[in-house]
C-alpha cells in the first residue's frame, strides 16, 4: 500500500506534496516523509512516524524549501512504523532519495551483499535496499550526463530486485528531475503546465491537473517541469495515452460530513443509480453490459461463473453468487482472490471469470486475474477506480461509476458491486429461462432502489441510539440466511474493521452447530431477516438466541411489526425483491458499524493497521 507523490515544477514543493499526501492517506497512514531538493543541491529529508500532522509539525519547525521533491505516506510491511523506517530512504552517499510502494522480496540477500560491500543501513525496511542499490549503480556509472546516469542506474538496479514496486527517485546532483518506475504497484503521471507530478493515485493530483498517464508495469518515466519521457525499464518503447481524470476535487472532499465513510454511505442513492444508469433495456426486459465485450452467443455458452475478490468485494461476490444462480441458474462460485491464485482450480473454456475490486489495485485480485489470463481465460473486471491496473489489464468488464471511495471501510462500492452483479444475473437469466414479466419486475425494483435507500438512511439516528446502548460489548454476531449470508459477513467485517469489536458473520442456521456457545447477555446478535422465504427459519434462530439471554438486533421489512415483541431492537428496510435485498440490508449494517465506531472514539476513516488499497501480498 502506501501513497507516493512527487513534484517537479516552479512552485514550492512542500505544500503540494503535503496536500497530495493528505489525499493519499487512505492508502497508509502509519508514518510519512518528504525529500526536497533545495537551491544548494542538497536533499532536505523530513520524516515522522504517526499521522501526517506530525510531519506537518516537523516542517513548521524545520521547513524544507525547493521546487522538486518526493514524498510518501506509509503502511508498513517490513519494519515497525518509526521515524527511521518512514520513507524517503537515502542511499549510502545521502545524495539520492527513494520512495517505494510494494515489497522487495529478496531484500535480505541484497542487504547482506551491500552490507558486505560497506553499505550501512539505518532502517529495517526492504525499501532502503532500493535506495542503496540505485545509489551504488549511480556512483559506479561511467555515463557522463547526470540525468542519463540516474536513469541508467535505475535500469541497472531494478532487474536485481524481485517483488513489487512503484518508486520515485530524486538525486541531489540533478535539479528539476525525477525518475519513477513501476512493477505491480500503481503509479500515475500528472501533466501540468510547467510542472509535472508522479503519484500513486490521481486523487493526489486532481487539484493541479486533470491530464494523467496511468503507467503500465515495467514503465520507467523521467519528469522535468516541462517534459516527460516514458520507456520500459529495459529500454524498449512503451505506449501510453493521456487520460482525462473523471472526477472533481470536491468529490474527494468530505464536504459537510464528519467522515468520508458517512458521506459515502449517504451517497448510495446516487451511486446505486449510477451503477444501473444506461444499463436497463426495457423493451427486452433485460440489462446491457457493453463493456463485457461478449457476443450473445458467447454469453449463452457460459456454463459456469467464477467471481473473485477480497474482503468486501468477496462478500459482494457471494451475494452475486446467490443472485446469478437464482436469476440465471448458472453455477457460480466465489473464490477468495489470494486462494484462487495459488490453488490452481480447474477452469474450462465456458467458465467466465470476474475479478471484483473497488480500487482496481488489490494485488491479490490483480494476481488472480493474471493467473486466469495466463491460463488463456478471458477475465473480466467489475471495478470502481477508472484507469486502475485491473481496469486496464482485464479483458473487459463493467465500471461501478461510484466516484472516489476514500473511507477505508468499503460502503458504496459494495452496494454498487451487488447492483452490477444483479444486472449480470438479469442479462444472463433473460438469455435463458427468465420470463419477460420477471425481467420487467427486476428492472422496476432496480429503479426503485435509490428511493428505498433514502428511506433506510432516514434511520441513521435510530441506529446511532442502538450503537450508544451497546457500544461497550466485547463481541457481536451477524446472522443471515440465503442472500443475507453475504450481508452478515459484510456487516461483521465492517464492525471489526472500524469499531475493533470482535464480530463474526454466519449463515444463521449454523448457529446451533457451534457458534451458539458464544451467545451471552454481553454478546448481541444482529439478525438480517427481511420478510422473505426464510423469515420463519430466522425467527426460530432468533428465539434460540433469546432463550440464552442474548440481546438481539433485527433488520427486517417495514410493516413486519411482530419483531417489536421478539427482538430487543428493530431496524426496518422497505420491501424489496429477495435477490436485491442485500443492497438495502447492507446499509443499516454500514450505519451500525459507523455509529459504533464514532461512539467508541475510533478513527472511522483510518482504522488502525489498515489501508484502503492493499497493494502488497
Ligand atoms: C473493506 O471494508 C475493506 N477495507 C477491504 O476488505 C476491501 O474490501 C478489500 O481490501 C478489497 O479491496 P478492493 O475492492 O479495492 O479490491
Ligand atoms: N515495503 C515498504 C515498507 O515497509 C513499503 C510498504 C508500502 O508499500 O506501504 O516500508
Amino acid at each position: 500500500m502506501c501513497g507516493i507523490i512527487g513534484y517537479v515544477g516552479k512552485a514550492s514543493a512542500a505544500p503540494i506534496l503535503i496536500e497530495g499526501l493528505r489525499r493519499l492517506e487512505y492508502r497508509g497512514y502509519d508514518s510519512s516523509g518528504i525529500a526536497i531538493l533545495n537551491g544548494s543541491n542538497t536533499i532536505e529529508l523530513r520524516k515522522r512516524s504517526g499521522r501526517l500532522d506530525n510531519l506537518k509539525d516537523l516542517l513548521l519547525e524545520n521547513p524544507a524549501t525547493g521546487s522538486c521533491g518526493i514524498s510518501h505516506t506509509r503502511w508498513a510491511t517490513h519494519g515497525e512504523p518509526s521515524d527511521e523506517n518512514a520513507h524517503p530512504h537515502s542511499d549510502q552517499s545521502g545524495r539520492l532519495a527513494v520512495v517505494h510502494n510494494g515489497v522487495i522480496e529478496n531484500y535480505k540477500i541484497l542487504k547482506d551483499r551491500l552490507t558486505e560491500e560497506g553499505h550501512e543501513f539505518v532502517s529495517q525496511t526492504d525499501s532502503e535496499v532500493l535506495a542503496h542499490l540505485i545509489g551504488k549503480c549511480y556512483d559506479s556509472s561511467t555515463v557522463s550526463d547526470s540525468k542519463d546516469r540516474l536513469v541508467s542506474a535505475v535500469r541497472e538496479a531494478l532487474p536485481q530486485v524481485s517483488g513489487t514496486y512503484g518508486i520515485a527517485v530524486l538525486h541531489a546532483d540533478i535539479p528539476e528531475f525525477l525518475v519513477g518506475a513501476r512493477l505491480g504497484s500503481p503509479l500515475v503521471l500528472g501533466l501540468g503546465r510547467g510542472e509535472n507530478f508522479l503519484a500513486s493515485d490521481v486523487g493526489a493530483i486532481v487539484t493541479h491537473t486533470k491530464d494523467a498517464v496511468y503507467l503500465q508495469d515495467r514503465d520507467l518515466v523521467c519528469l522535468t517541469p516541462d517534459d516527460f519521457n516514458i520507456e520500459k525499464i529495459d529500454g524498449a518503447d512503451s505506449t501510453y495515452e493521456v487520460s482525462t481524470v473523471d472526477y472533481t476535487p470536491e468529490q474527494a472532499e468530505k464536504g459537510e460530513y464528519p467522515h468520508f465513510m458517512l458521506k459515502e454511505i449517504f451517497e448510495q442513492p446516487t451511486s446505486i443509480g449510477n451503477a444501473f444508469r444506461g444499463r436497463l433495456v426495457d423493451d427486452q426486459a433485460s440489462a446491457i453490459l457493453g463493456g463485457l465485450g461478449l457476443t450473445p452467443r458467447e454469453l449463452r455458452d457460459i456454463d459456469r461463473i467464477v467471481l473473485c475478490g477480497c474482503g468486501t468485494a468477496s462478500h459482494a461476490a457471494m451475494a452475486g453468487e446467490y443472485i446469478i444462480e437464482s436469476l440465471a441458474r448458472i453455477p457460480t462460485e466465489v473464490e477468495i482472490a489470494s486462494e484462487f491464485r495459488y490453488r490452481n482450480p480447474p477452469l474450462d473454456k465456458n467458465t467466465l471469470v470476474f475479478v471484483i475490486s473497488q480500487s482496481g489495485e488489490t494485488i491479490d485480485t490483480l494476481a488472480a486475474m493474471r493467473e486466469g489470463q495466463r491460463k488463456g481465460h478471458r477475465v473480466l473486471g467489475i471495478v470502481n477506480s477508472v484507469g486502475s491496473t485491473i481496469a486496464r489489464e482485464s479483458d473487459g468488464g463493467s465500471y461501478l461509476h461510484s466516484g472516489p471511495e476514500i473511507g477505508v471501510a468499503a460502503t458504496k462500492s459494495f452496494t454498487s458491486q451487488v447492483t452490477v452483479l444483479a444486472l449480470l444475473g438479469l442479462l444472463l437469466g433473460r438469455m435463458k429461462h427468465l420470463s419477460v414479466e420477471y425481467g420487467q419486475n427486476v428492472l422496476k425494483e432496480l429503479r426503485e432502489l435509490p428511493a428505498k435507500v433514502e428511506q433506510v438512511l432516514l434511520q441513521s439516528e435510530r441506529i446511532r441510539q442502538i450503537a450508544i446502548k451497546y457500544n461497550d460489548v466485547p463481541a457481536m454476531l451477524f446472522l443471515g440466511r440465503q442472500f443475507h449470508y453475504a450481508t452478515a459477513l459484510e456487516g461483521a467485517l465492517k464492525m471489526k474493521e472500524i469499531s475493533y469489536i470482535f464480530a463474526s458473520g454466519h449463515a444463521a442456521a449454523e448457529l446451533k452447530h457451534g457458534i451458539i456457545a458464544l451467545v451471552s447477555e454481553e454478546v448481541p446478535s444482529v439478525f438480517i431477516m427481511p420478510k422473505d422465504s426464510v423469515y420463519e427459519k430466522n425467527v426460530s434462530t432468533l428465539e434460540e438466541v433469546k432463550a440464552r439471554k442474548g440481546p438481539t438486533i433485527a433488520i427486517t421489512t417495514e410493516g413486519n411489526t411482530e419483531l417489536e415483541e421478539l427482538a430487543d431492537e428493530v431496524i426496518y428496510i422497505p420491501p424489496v425483491m429477495e435477490c436485491l435485498s442485500p443492497i438495502l440490508a447492507a446499509i443499516p449494517l454500514q450505519l451500525l458499524s459507523y455509529h459504533f465506531s464514532v461512539e467508541r472514539g475510533c478513527d472511522v476513516d483510518k482504522p488502525r493497521n489498515l489501508a484502503k488499497s492493499v497493494t502488497v501480498e
